[in-house]
């Protein structure tokens, strides 16, 4: 019933699985890799952590690089998104009335860490609403452009949203946002392998990005991007023995002979790596197994499916298709107690999907990945049909 490439995956085979989107699944080469690497460190810890580590880090920031679209001093690895996001917005010195612009699409947990940013420093969150569904890049820039005030700091904005699934036009509002000396904070953590990225190009200041989503690494992998004229700006949460006094000083050095951006947040006290060091690993995988074409496969059926349910919900998508995530896709579905259809799915049908209410709408997330079928579509929309009340006539 799965794809035939379930074969590569470890998800246990009773379970429809259409939740890539909160965590990722590892192919089993890559976990091999990632338990290879564990059982290495555990031989010898003190070779590994002591000796090597610093070396060790390189391979996967090389790696990664070019398939972001910048090279490895740009970034540093990172257990995930979050801890990157708030490496930024808490080295950022923002003052009493400063404001920080966002959307009303945001991530509840960096809601949460720009709340509290703001908390400390007396700056204000100003969220605008993205008007739905979206239909046009310059709607989306528009809408945000118009919130900028003379005392807007920060620009904060999703690259692929959580509750709705959408690619933000994020390109233009980049460019305008820096044009006026406003910091750019891109929260990417569902595109890295998801949708191409040329960082350098963007142009963002910060940007992070989760490896154990869409590239399909073991948990607890994440990049942060710092522009090279913003590195300078950057604390770290966790002062270690990468951090020296003087790493503000111009030309400085880092304290294992990289830039003080890299040694500062990589080095950051004893720690499993393997997820980090797996990502070269996660890179070939992709390649060997011709992933453009499957993540292609995978769109279509995503796109498709939302179609169907659309025919039979008669409910609009929250976009046009260019704006859709290309595996992801956000569906409303008739107002209904989130919760109930979730764990209805889930004890019924045996289906793991994220059901929840996101302002007016109650909306099921389909992921699409490589090990999921198009049988396991129709399990979904009949199950649905059943617990929504609707009818299945119109689709095929
Ligand atoms: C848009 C967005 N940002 C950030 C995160 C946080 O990811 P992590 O928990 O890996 O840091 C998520 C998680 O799903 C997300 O959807």
């Amino acid at each position: 019933m799965a794809s035939n490439l379930a074969r590569h995956f470890l998800l246990r085979e009773d379970v429809v699985f259409l939740n890539h989107g909160s965590f990722g699944a590892c192919p089993r080469p890559v976990f091999e890799t990632y338990q290879a690497i564990q059982l290495e460190l555990e031989r010898q810890p003190v070779a590994f952590l002591g000796r090597e580590l610093n070396d060790r880090l390189k391979a996967p920031r090389l790696a990664l690089a070019p398939f972001l679209g910048t090279t490895s001093e740009n970034i540093v690895g990172l257990t995930n998104a979050t801890e990157g996001l708030n490496i930024v917005a808490q080295s950022l010195d923002l003052k009493p009335g400063d404001e920080i612009l966002t959307t009303d699409h945001e991530y509840s947990a960096l809601e949460k860490t720009w709340t509290y940013v703001a908390r400390r420093t007396g700056a204000r969150i100003v969220t605008v609403k993205v008007p739905l569904p979206l239909t046009s890049e310059a709607a989306f820039t528009d809408t945000v452009l118009a919130g900028i005030t003379p005392r807007t700091r920060v620009l904060f904005l999703s690259h692929i949203t959580s509750p709705t699934a959408l690619v933000f036009p994020i390109e233009r509002a980049v460019n305008e946002a820096r044009a006026r000396g406003i910091y750019t904070v891109i929260d990417g953590a569902h595109t890295p392998g998801h949708i191409p990225l040329r960082l350098d190009d963007l142009g963002a200041d910060f940007y992070a990005g989760n490896c154990h989503k869409w590239l399909m690494t073991p948990k607890g992998s994440a990049f942060l991007y710092v522009r090279p004229d913003r590195q300078g700006l950057i604390n770290p949460l966790v002062i270690s023995h990468g951090w020296t006094a003087d790493s503000k000083a111009p030309g400085a050095k880092g304290a294992f002979g990289s830039s003080p951006f890299i040694d500062e947040l990589e080095i950051r006290g004893t720690r499993d790596p393997a997820a980090w060091l797996a990502v070269p690993s996660a890179l070939d995988f992709r390649k060997a197994e011709g992933w453009d074409q499957v993540a292609r496969d995978c769109r279509d059926l995503a796109q498709e499916t939302a179609a169907r349910l659309g025919a039979m919900t008669g409910l609009r998508a929250f976009s046009s298709p260019g704006f859709c995530a290309p595996q992801m896709v956000a569906m409303p579905v008739p107002k209904a107690d989130p919760l109930a259809i979730h764990d209805a799915l889930l004890e019924r049908f045996n289906i793991e999907i994220p059901v929840f209410d996101w302002q007016d709408h109650t909306i099921v997330r389909l992921s699409v990945q490589g090990y999921n079928s198009r049988p396991q579509m129709d399990i979904l929309l009949s199950a649905l049909a059943e617990l929504c009340g609707l009818s299945l006539s119109g689709t095929k």
